[in-house]
């Protein structure tokens, strides 16, 4: 049978991570698709550097917004990261030439994620972004296939590991936040700009895409109403734990229908006081948890590590996988969100 190939675009830690995974688990990818996954081209934005894994093997492309011009690549996967530039250029020229596309960029699907969807559902080419939201942790396939079934009711959570790791640590030791925001940024998790983490921006790319999913509403970063965690002091935690809370930065989002039947999409992001009881309040570090309240289902709870290259590669190639199973199937409702573009509820922010 024919390779799914690939065009990769963006080598840093989730692109190499991207590169071992499909190398390490060829075998069972290739009998779960039916067929293998070849990676055909790469680019980035320096040649030079050392990533830990072989390039020998790929065409190298210096130019990385060509890469969808090759007739050798089915799947163009960016994770070059940034709302516009050439990730965005990538996006739109991937889906003009035929190119299905997979994406890990969060900020760029919370931004042009709808025009680029309808765009993809009009050319009949998949678009995919599971990694987008909460890194590794299944989240948008859990709303998107497996709670499809239901109305969802409620989905909130725990959208940003930065935030949460300097969140926990300040409980845990009693230090200000200055301080542990050095440490947070020593893991690796934080953005390129870490005012997107601490100011509560990157959960909210993620919420908007959730609340998508989740109420089959046009997506509207716009529309979130968010606050960051500059402003809590380790003394706001202390006073919390004697209430009987914990603070976390949550993402939270309802649709509630007003007296004339419209439906109003409620998206915020900004410190919570979670009850200790509730199972978020248990969730520490650089974890991401999300919950989602479905009519029959009931309260669904995702948790697992929301960045880094392992978790963040193994969505990126679940969405790669999903593409060799479905593509040029006789199935024609596969849109990137919920439902088609076209269906999506027009939004009535609160
Ligand atoms: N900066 C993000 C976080 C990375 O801390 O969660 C994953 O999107």
């Amino acid at each position: 049978t024919e390779p799914l190939r690939l065009a990769l675009a963006g080598l840093g830690t989730v692109g190499a991570g991207v590169i071992r995974l499909i190398e390490t688990n060829a075998d069972l990818i290739e009998r779960r698709c039916g067929r293998p996954l070849r990676i055909v081209a790469v680019s980035a934005r320096d040649r030079g550097k050392d990533r830990g894994v072989d390039l020998s093997g790929y065409a190298w492309e210096d130019d990385m917004t060509a890469l969808p011009e090759r007739d050798d690549v089915d799947v163009i996967v960016e994770l070059v990261g940034g709302s516009d530039g050439p990730a965005l250029t990538l996006a739109r020229k991937a889906v003009a030439n035929g190119k299905a596309f997979v994406t890990a960029n969060k900020a760029m699907i919370a931004h042009h994620g709808l025009g680029l969807a309808r765009d993809a559902e009009s050319a009949g080419v998949p678009v995919r972004f599971e990694a987008a939201v909460a890194g590794g942790i299944p989240v948008i396939k859990g709303l998107r296939e497996g709670a499809a079934a239901n109305e969802i009711e409620r989905v909130y959570g725990i959208l940003n590991g930065t935030c949460n790791y300097i969140l926990s640590t300040m409980e845990d030791t009693g230090a200000d936040f200055s301080k542990v925001l050095a440490e947070a940024q020593a893991m690796g998790y934080a953005e390129a700009d870490p005012t997107f983490d601490i100011d509560g921006i990157d959960a909210a790319h993620k919420l908007s895409i959730l609340a998508s999913i989740a109420f089959g509403t046009e997506l509207d970063f716009a529309a979130v109403t968010t606050d960051g965690i500059r402003r809590v002091l380790a003394s706001d935690i202390a006073q919390a734990d004697s209430l009987g809370y914990v603070i976390r930065l949550l993402g939270m989002a309802r649709v509630e229908p007003s007296a004339d039947g419209v439906k109003h999409l409620f998206q915020r992001v900004h410190p919570y006081l979670v009850p200790k009881d509730h199972p978020l309040a248990h969730v520490d570090g650089a974890t991401n948890a999300v919950v989602a309240e479905g009519n029959f289902v009931g309260r669904l709870l995702f948790q697992g590590a929301g960045a880094g290259d392992g978790p963040t590669a193994s969505a990126v190639v679940a969405d790669i996988i999903d593409i060799a199973r479905l593509w040029e199937s006789e199935n024609e409702i596969d849109p990137p969100f919920s439902i088609p573009v076209s269906e999506l509820d027009a939004n009535v922010p609160a």
